[in-house]
């Protein structure tokens, strides 16, 4: 059988080759299905189709079952994700101090909007309530790093910072407030 990427069946092996071993390590029962989505989206970085199909499969639960788990946590996602995870903040505080025109400059910036994530994978963008540094607002979470202070005008070299080649910032960026 071929994956729903097209994929012969031996690179289709190939490809279910870390959900198996995440599998073997489970019992074939419904408790098991949350931890194995987790370790499976850490796997491939979101929830492909196929390998719900697999999972179900495997736990003997209905493909319309495992979906119904899927899209009730937001934990999980079904699109891939960019290697960049730019959270907005949409707070009361974050929203006076203009977040608002800060998300249309990244979402100009990216060519995206919120819930999207850019072609080449390096983003994805979405807002979310206070995330607690009122005192810095308005404010963005880019993977576990926060930004504060932010503008539209100075936004744009903030993403620059995570564009480059290596795109792990370093420790002592986690907290940047820009100028
Ligand atoms: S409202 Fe944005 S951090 Fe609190």
């Amino acid at each position: 059988m071929g994956c729903i990427c097209g994929h012969g069946k031996e690179s289709y092996e190939k490809y279910l080759e870390p959900l198996r071993n995440i599998l073997a390590r489970y019992s074939a029962e419904q408790a098991s299905l949350i931890p194995i989505l987790q370790e499976a989206q850490e796997q491939y970085g979101y929830l492909p189709q196929d390998i719900l199909q697999e999972i179900a499969r495997s736990l003997q639960l209905s493909l319309a079952k495992v979906y119904g788990v899927v899209t009730f946590y937001t934990q999980f996602h079904l699109q891939p994700r960019g290697k960049n995870v730019i959270k907005v903040c949409t707070g009361t505080a974050c929203h006076v101090r203009g977040g608002t025109e800060v998300l249309r400059a990244i979402e100009k910036e990216l060519g995206i909007v919120s819930g999207g994530t850019t072609e080449d994978l390096e983003f994805t963008l979405e807002t979310v309530a206070c995330i607690g540094a009122c005192g810095l607002a308005p404010v963005i979470m880019i993977n576990d790093d926060t930004h504060g202070r932010l503008n539209q005008n100075n936004v744009a070299s903030v993403l620059a910072a995570y564009r480059s080649e290596d795109k792990t910032p370093r420790k002592e960026e986690t907290l940047k407030l820009a100028n």
